[in-house]
């Protein structure tokens, strides 16, 4: 578990978790106990993601990926347990306002479940080989594999900054989608045009395994121009927010030009 969780990684959901809470000053409850648990789920979702039945991938983060490091059987219980964990921190750290803990456990655990990121993931898996991939199928796969945890990172912070359910949550939920979609584009895009030394991740992995990427679809141009459109589509959103955006509004622009 500290093996995968400390061997560094962007730290974007957690960065997010806080961003959102800091939104309208200093946040009403204590946001890093939900950004860590964010970030576990996270770390669990990479490190079951490279095991010899998903992507099957040696490098993670730059570092061997666990079931290298370990095996497979300690790989599979780490990313149980910080899975687990996840709710442990939650509950743990929010305990006296039984509302926040609760709202917290029911975002999160949508987000990871088999309708969100467990549902794209298996989608990813059932789309390898796929000869005639659909943009519908390829929305599914980005919005849920990964735009669910940027989104709830959003929303997670939310409600430490006392958001309600309504337009302000509704907003950082469309906020999440648009960055989320561009981001998993872009990680099909350095996939595709990177080097391993840089991204920390053996590159070309995509192409191998033949998986339905934007990539395969649009060309690296194409993909780049999706990338684009949704990062223009998050920062509208964004700018119509109140409070104090600077910071997101400089991540979003940012993720588009990351290199790793
Ligand atoms: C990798 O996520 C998996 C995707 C959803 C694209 P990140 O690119 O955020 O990985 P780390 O956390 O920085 O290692
Ligand atoms: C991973 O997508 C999404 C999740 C881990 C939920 P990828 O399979 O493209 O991520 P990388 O490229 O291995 O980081
Ligand atoms: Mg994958
Ligand atoms: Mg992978
Ligand atoms: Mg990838």
């Amino acid at each position: 578990m500290r093996y995968s969780l400390q061997a560094g990684g962007k730290r974007l959901r957690p960065v997010l978790v806080l961003a959102a809470a800091e939104l309208n000053g200093r946040p009403a409850f204590d946001p890093r106990a939900a950004a860590v648990a964010v970030e576990c789920i996270h770390t669990y979702s990479l490190i079951h993601d490279d095991l010899p039945c998903m992507d099957n991938d040696d490098l993670r983060r730059g570092r061997p990926t666990a079931h290298k490091q370990f095996d497979e059987a300690t790989a599979l219980l780490a990313g149980d347990a910080l899975l687990t964990f996840a709710f442990q921190i939650l509950t743990d750290a929010y305990i006296g306002n039984a509302e926040l803990a609760s709202a917290l456990v029911r975002e999160l655990a949508h987000a990871a479940g088999s309708e969100r990121l467990i549902g794209g993931q298996m989608e990813d898996l059932q789309a390898e080989k796929c000869a005639h991939p659909t943009a519908d199928q390829l929305e599914f796969i980005h919005l849920n594999k990964t735009a669910a945890m940027i989104e709830v990172s959003l929303v997670m912070g939310g409600l430490c900054g006392r958001m309600r359910p309504g337009p302000e949550l509704d907003s950082l939920r469309r906020l999440g989608r648009e960055l989320g979609i561009a981001f998993q584009i872009v990680d099909d895009i350095l996939d595709a045009t990177s080097d391993t030394a840089t991204l920390g991740k053996t590159v070309g992995k995509d192409a191998k395994a033949d998986k339905t990427t934007f990539v395969k679809l649009y060309g690296i141009d194409g993909a780049r121009r999706y990338a684009e459109q949704h990062t223009a589509i998050a920062l509208d959103v964004l700018d119509k927010l109140a409070g104090d955006t600077a910071f997101l509004h400089q991540l979003v622009a940012t993720m588009l030009e990351r290199r790793k």
